[in-house]
């Protein structure tokens, strides 16, 4: 029986997501922060897959104390992880900052998945195969890396820090593969396309406009994630960035290996004390 854990299933590419994994007939878990929401989405789920194994848990990723009581919950009912889908994310297109004092994109897009990952680690290693998906963004390509600023406070450009989020997604994923390496489990991060989802709420004028000019649907925005979740071809692989099913060259920031230092000493400034 396979167990998965999808995050941001409340809407978009992971409600996709969920459903293509609940209709086969997978124990399902999905996190949501809003208990309503997340209430009605099992629901629809159950629903539309009739599958009833989906378990829905709180987990708001703006808090490091909201994902550290989720996923002991997640600890207690999962006996352990085939398939954990690191997808919810968020694009503030101000500077707002979460309950921590953490810039929120820098926190959601980032730091709550590889926390999560970390905390779920003894459920993924019990797999005997499991497979972390974190769903980044081509968006990454605008992202730099600026040792003095990470959490972009000066000057705040969203569509930067936004790109900076998901860049340092995509190195904690392949510095995060060289530490599973041992445990059978691997860890890619993905592209899901430019999906009609509501991740541009927050857009005006002629940047919401051209955005959803080049849309695809989230069903199709979900592919690549379900690919990753269960073709044999997502197991084999640890590291890489993928597009269309595909493995892709990330921007040379994200290739070079001497950036692992960095984002390894950033998660020790922000995690090793929690
Ligand atoms: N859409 C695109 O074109 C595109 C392109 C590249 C990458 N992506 C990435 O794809 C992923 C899915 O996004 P989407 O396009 O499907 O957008 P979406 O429809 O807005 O879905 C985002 C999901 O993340 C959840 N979420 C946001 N902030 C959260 C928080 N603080 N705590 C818990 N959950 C939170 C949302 O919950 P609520 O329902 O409660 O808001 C929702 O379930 C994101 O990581 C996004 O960055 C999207």
């Amino acid at each position: 029986m396979k167990y998965a854990i999808i995050t941001g299933a409340t809407s978009g590419i992971g409600y996709e997501t969920a459903l293509n994994l609940a209709s086969r007939k997978w124990n399902i878990g999905i996190t949501y922060r809003n208990s309503e929401k997340g209430k009605s989405t099992i629901e629809k789920l159950k629903k539309e897959s009739g599958n009833e194994n989906i378990a829905g848990f709180l987990c708001d990723l703006k808090s490091f104390q909201s994902i550290k009581e989720c996923t002991s919950k997640i600890a207690e009912s999962f006996p352990y992880i085939d398939v954990l889908i690191n997808n919810a994310g968020t694009w503030e297109t101000k500077f707002t900052q979460t309950p921590d004092g953490i810039e929120e994109m820098f926190m959601v897009n980032f730091l709550a998945p590889v926390y999560l990952t970390k905390l779920l680690y003894p459920q993924l290693k019990k797999s005997g195969e499991a497979r972390v998906i974190n769903v980044s963004s081509a968006a990454h390509m605008m992202g730099k890396i600026v040792r003095t600023d990470p959490e972009s406070r000066n000057n705040f450009k969203h569509i930067r820090a936004y790109g900076n989020s998901k860049l340092n997604l995509l190195l904690a994923t392949k510095l995060l593969a060289r530490e599973f390496a041992a445990d059978k489990i691997t860890i890619n991060a993905l592209h899901p396309g430019v999906v009609n989802t509501k991740l541009f709420d927050k857009f005006s004028g002629f940047l919401k406009w051209a955005t959803r000019l080049m849309t695809i649907s989230p069903e199709k925005g979900a592919r690549t994630s379900i690919y990753l979740a269960t073709e044999p071809k997502g197991g084999n692989v640890s590291g890489k960035y993928f597009a269309k099913s595909a493995i892709k060259k990330a921007s040379s920031l994200a290739e070079n290996t001497g950036n692992l230092v960095y984002i390894e000493g950033l998660l020790n400034k922000y995690l090793s004390n929690r």
